[in-house]
C-alpha cells in the first residue's frame, strides 16, 4: 500500500486486532467456513462506479433522513452484535450513548449483555433483534421485555434457522465467555430456555404474528432474494434488511452490494429497504445510498470503533458523516435520495 494513506476508520480493525484477546478478535472477525462471503463484502461495495452531476448548488447539503419514522440526522445506523461487553467494558451501553449523541439509531441484539431498560435509559432510539425459537413461547417474553423497555421496532432475523460454523469458534470459546455478558435479557436464565433450539420453520405467518403481539412495525432481517423481499412485504413487514449477516451464516453466499439492487426493484416502492455487510467508510456508505436503500448498517466497524468506548463509536459516527458528506457533494448529490441517479454500475449486475 506504498503511498496510500489509510483513514482513521480504516485504522479500526489493525487496533482492535492488537488490542482485543486473539479469541474475541477472531469471533467477531470471522465469517462462515472459508470466511469467503465476509472477506469480500467490502470489495463487493468498491465494484460500484458512478457518474457525478456538475452544476448543482451543494452548498448545503442534507444527510439526515427518517427510518419508519424515526428521524437520523445521517442514514447511517448499528447493526445488532453479540459481546460487545467483551469488546469495552461499557459495551452496549457505550454503543448507546454514542449512537444517542450522533442521532443515529442502534438495533439491540436479542442476545444482548446489558439489560434493555438500561439500554432505553441511555435515551436512544433502538430497536430490538430478535431470533426465534422452535417453541415460539421460548423467546416471546425476550420481544416482550424489550417492547415494555421501549423499543421502537422489532428486526426478526430469518437468515439463522441454525447458527454458521465459524472455525475455531467452538464451545470453548463459548464456556470461556463470562457470566452475565450475554442473553442477559432472558427472564428465565436456564440454559434450555436461553440455548433453546432456532425455529427451522419460520413463515410469514410469524411475521404477521409477531407485527400483532408487539403492536410495532417488522423488520425483515436476511433477505437476499427479491421473492422473498415481495413475500415478506406481502406478509406486512415494514421494512426489509438486505444482510447475509456479516457473511457469518451460508458461506459463498451473494455480497449484498450484488443483492441490494433487486431487492430496491421489487419493494422499493412499498416498503424501506437497508443494507449491510461489508461497509467501512462514508465511500462505501454513499455506494449503499446509490442502490436506494433508505439507510446503511454497520456491524463491525462499530465493534472495532467500541474498542476505545462511546468517544470512539462517537468519532465513527462523525467520520462517516464526514465523509459521506463529501462523497455526496463531490457527486452533487444533495440528499440521500439523490444518489441513486449517479450509479452506473454496482457490482457485477451492470445497472
Ligand atoms: C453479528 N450479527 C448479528 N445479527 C443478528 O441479527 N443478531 C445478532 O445477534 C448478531 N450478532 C453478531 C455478532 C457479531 C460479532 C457480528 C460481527 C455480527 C450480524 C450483524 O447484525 C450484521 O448483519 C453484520 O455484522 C453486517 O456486516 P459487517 O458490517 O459486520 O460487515
Amino acid at each position: 500500500t506504498h503511498g496510500v494513506g489509510t483513514s482513521w476508520l480504516a485504522g479500526l480493525e489493525s487496533v482492535a486486532r492488537d488490542v482485543l484477546p486473539t479469541s474475541v478478535f477472531d469471533y467477531i472477525r470471522q465469517g462462515a467456513g472459508q470466511s469467503l462471503s465476509a472477506d469480500e463484502a467490502n470489495a463487493a461495495w468498491s465494484r460500484s462506479r458512478f457518474i457525478p452531476r456538475v452544476l448543482r448548488d451543494v452548498s448545503d447539503i442534507e444527510l439526515a433522513t427518517t427510518v419508519l419514522g424515526a428521524p437520523l440526522a445521517s442514514p447511517v445506523a448499528v447493526a445488532p452484535t453479540t459481546l460487545q461487553r467483551l469488546v469495552h467494558p461499557e459495551g452496549e451501553l457505550a454503543m448507546a450513548r454514542a449512537c444517542a449523541s450522533a442521532g443515529s439509531l442502534m438495533v439491540v441484539s436479542s442476545n444482548a449483555g446489558t439489560p434493555f431498560r438500561e439500554i432505553g435509559a441511555t435515551g436512544v432510539q433502538w430497536w430490538l433483534q430478535a431470533y426465534l425459537t422452535r417453541d415460539r413461547s421460548l423467546s416471546e417474553p425476550v420481544v416482550d421485555a424489550a417492547v415494555d423497555a421501549g423499543a421502537r421496532a422489532i428486526v426478526l432475523t430469518l437468515d439463522t434457522p441454525t447458527v454458521g460454523t465459524k472455525n475455531g469458534i467452538g464451545p470453548d470459546f463459548w464456556e470461556a465467555v463470562p457470566p452475565g455478558t450475554l442473553r442477559v435479557n432472558f427472564a428465565d436464565q436456564r440454559p434450555g430456555i436461553t440455548g433453546a433450539e432456532k425455529a427451522t420453520d419460520l413463515g410469514p405467518d410469524d411475521i404477521a404474528r409477531l407485527g400483532e403481539r408487539t403492536g410495532l412495525p417488522i423488520v425483515v432481517k436476511g433477505v437476499l432474494h427479491p421473492a422473498d423481499a415481495v413475500r415478506c412485504v406481502e406478509a406486512g413487514a415494514a421494512a426489509v434488511w438486505v444482510s447475509n449477516h456479516g457473511g457469518r451464516q451460508l458461506d459463498r453466499v451473494v455480497s449484498t452490494a450484488d443483492a441490494v439492487s433487486g431487492v430496491v426493484e421489487a419493494v422499493g416502492e412499498t416498503a424501506e429497504v437497508y443494507v449491510d455487510g461489508g461497509i467501512r467508510s462514508g465511500l462505501d456508505v454513499f455506494a449503499a445510498l446509490a442502490t436506494g436503500v433508505r439507510c446503511v448498517f454497520v456491524g463491525r466497524l462499530g465493534l472495532w470503533a467500541l474498542v476505545a468506548g462511546e468517544s470512539s463509536v462517537a468519532r465513527m459516527h462523525e467520520e462517516l458523516r464526514t465523509e459521506l458528506g463529501e462523497s455526496m457533494r463531490l457527486a452533487g448529490a444533495r440528499t440521500p435520495t439523490e444518489a441513486v441517479s449517479m450509479l452506473v454500475r454496482n457490482g457485477e449486475k451492470g445497472l
